[in-house]
């Protein structure tokens, strides 16, 4: 079986990490939150490369067979140097512009991400490759990740910046809604209290499991003995509440998997 790491600025790479235990359940897992630091949507593209470069190091040092960077701020400012420094295959997220733009009606889509992700040279590369006919509405979800991160998702709170944050897109008529940070598949149930079903959500954890799921099979990791692996949750903010929101906020049943979680002490 394989070990792999799924690193995220906190909580959000969760939505990832419960897809690929879903399809993936076999494999050893080892999930970093980098609460102490999150939102890294806000932060320099310089502080975001050198940190997830920083974490990304760290979980090969644990033993990491791949990584899933589970946070498309990251992927966006970073995955190239830590490609180019690490030997292991590493998965990146990605804002699904491409399928939204394939499965919208209208042509109007709407993109909620992180300001970093928005601003970043690699997003707007795969903006520049979409048909013009597409009109991509963007949006910067700013203060929704530290209320992710308070395990506040369906608060008041909450559905009041939200509705803020989609007024825009939901002006210019979007018909599909690009989930472009892994934080937000956690306001599905926020987004659809206030669009109801009208409008298509995007978000690519599946594909992201499914790149996965090759590169292990490319390394040979194909094998699978029916058994469940291990989960080891690792935070630099506060190991038992990442415990604590991780069981509330997966759809599968952490319990089936051996559990064990640790703070992250300091990272060079
Ligand atoms: N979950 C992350 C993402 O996908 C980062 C959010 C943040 O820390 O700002 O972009």
């Amino acid at each position: 079986m394989a070990l792999i790491g799924v690193f995220d600025s906190g909580v959000g790479g969760l939505s990832i990490l419960d897809e690929a235990l879903r399809q993936l359940p076999q494999h050893d897992y080892i999930y970093l939150a980098d609460s102490a630091n999150a939102p890294y949507g806000e932060k320099s593209s310089n502080w975001i490369a050198a940190r997830s470069l920083a974490l990304c190091k760290h979980l090969t040092t644990q033993g990491c067979d791949a990584i899933v960077i589970a946070c498309n701020t990251a992927t966006a400012e970073a995955i190239a140097q830590i490609r180019a420094e690490l030997s292991i295959p590493i998965i990146g997220v990605e804002p699904g512009i491409k399928p939204a733009a394939m499965q919208s009606q209208n042509g109007i889509v709407g993109v909620l991400a992180t300001e970093a992700t928005l601003k970043s040279d690699k997003f707007n590369a795969l903006l520049a490759t979409l048909p013009d006919q597409c009109r991509f509405i963007k949006q910067a979800g700013a203060g929704l990740v530290p209320l992710i991160e308070a395990g506040k998702a369906d608060s008041e709170e909450t559905l009041d910046l939200l509705s803020k944050h989609l007024e825009p897109i939901l002006d210019a008529g979007s018909d599909t809604l690009v989930l472009g940070c892994t934080h937000y598949p956690f306001l599905r149930k926020s987004i659809r209290k206030l669009l109801g079903d009208t409008i298509t959500l995007i978000d690519t954890s599946d594909a992201v499991v499914r790149q996965l799921k090759r590169q292990l099979e490319a390394l040979d990791h194909r094998f699978d003995s029916g058994e469940r692996g291990s989960v080891l949750l690792i935070s630099s903010k506060d190991e038992a509440s990442l415990l604590a929101m991780a069981k509330d906020l997966l759809s599968i049943d952490l319990n089936l998997h051996s559990i064990d979680c640790a703070f992250l002490g300091e990272v060079s």
